[in-house]
């Protein structure tokens, strides 16, 4: 069996042993009292660690249901939607509000590059109807993290809500969702937050939940209201994966012990000594240099190298799982994934494997 510590994919990510300690606990009651206190409890840390007083809810299931659940309760058929597109899960975003029949003005954006304000402003310029904006944190694919803090007050003066993916950036980059005026935000378990798959935690303002009184979507498990009754008392509206609760309140734990600004610092290091090994070994970075991730980084191998060779090879003889691109870019990058839970050296081993299968290959 492979050691965590050597799952360098962009997530799922490694567990620590805490995490993976609390998912021995035996079952208990899904209404009791147990249940009730460590469910709110755990919801006041999701709270301290997404900066913000407002309703967060954890709903089983992963980091695409957070996009449904935003548009189901708060929009309504025909509604236009401005979707920012940096990437594969950017597209991905958008085809769901397409799905849904909203009107979705895509605002592409080469990969590697990312949704600056001044593309925020002349977008929102162009389509002042809008109702909501979606726009991806940190996409994975590509290794860049939007300018999220940047682009938020342009969305407020616009008008319409902000709806935010912050899958593979909340838990290990810092997000002040109430600060900057985020109405959903969506992340998942097995990301920056250390835990298996099978979670979805997504913040809610005010604004959002109000939006949701004249929203035209039927919906049903994902209706905000039922979680924000239930949640209000520790409970949840259906039977929650006890497993997994217990593994994200531990988690939590983990990161507030931490602190999220040395867990900000200890990313950044991270990301910095990737890229720079990258570098040296012949590897052209993705990513802007200002707006490469500090949770995932992506590069072009030297050459004409295939990306899903090169990932082969660091398997077969290093025993650690790097990943290739996805769409367009699946065979010509590859991504290291430096997220939540990682030591210095874990790191280094990681980049220095993959530049010796890339200097062998070159041979
Ligand atoms: C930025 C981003 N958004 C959404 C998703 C989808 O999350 P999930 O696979 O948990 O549904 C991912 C998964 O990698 C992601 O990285």
């Amino acid at each position: 069996m492979m050691e965590a510590q050597k799952l360098r994919i962009p997530g799922p990510t490694p567990v620590p042993p805490q995490v993976m300690e609390a998912m021995q606990r035996p079952m208990i009651p899904h209404r009791g009292d147990e249940f009730r206190r460590l469910h709110l409890g755990m919801i006041e840390k999701l709270r301290e660690i997404l900066r913000t007083s407002g309703d967060v809810f954890v709903i089983p299931g992963s980091g695409s249901l957070g996009w449904e659940a935003a548009i189901v309760n708060t929009l309504s058929h025909g509604d236009e939607v401005v979707a920012f597109v940096t990437g594969d899960f950017g597209v991905r975003f958008a085809t769901v509000a397409e799905r849904f029949g909203l009107t979705v003005q895509r605002v592409d954006v080469e990969p590697g590059h990312a949704a600056r304000p001044e593309l925020v402003r002349d977008a929102l310029t162009r389509y002042p109807n809008a109702r909501a904006v979606l726009y991806t944190h940190n996409e994975t694919s590509t290794g860049v993290t939007n300018p999220l803090s940047e682009i938020a007050p342009i969305v407020r003066d616009h008008g319409g809500l902000l709806f935010v993916d912050a899958v593979s950036s909340a838990g290990a980059i810092p997000i002040a969702t109430n600060e900057w005026g985020i109405d959903v935000l969506l992340t998942g378990s097995q990301k920056g937050w250390m835990c298996p798959p099978g979670l979805a935690m997504i913040a809610v303002s005010q604004r959002a939940l109000r939006e949701g009184t004249r929203a035209g979507f039927p919906r049903a498990f994902l209706d905000f209201t039922d979680w924000k009754t239930s949640t209000a008392k520790g409970d949840t509206p259906a039977t929650a994966p006890l497993t997994h609760f217990f593994a994200l309140d531990a988690a939590c734990d983990l990161i507030l012990d931490e602190g999220m600004d040395a867990r900000a610092k200890r990313h950044a290091q991270a990301a910095a000594e990737t890229r720079a090994s990258l570098e040296a070994g012949g590897f052209s970075l993705l990513a802007d240099s200002d707006v490469a991730s500090d949770t995932v980084t992506a590069a072009r191998p030297p050459g004409d190298m295939s990306a899903n060779e090169l990932v082969r090879t660091v398997r077969e003889r290093y025993d650690i799982e790097v990943a290739a691109g996805q769409g367009p870019l699946s065979d010509s990058i590859i991504r290291i994934g430096h997220m939540g839970w990682f030591s210095r050296d874990d790191i280094a081993r990681t980049a220095a494997a993959v530049v010796a299968c890339a200097a062998v290959f070159a041979e």
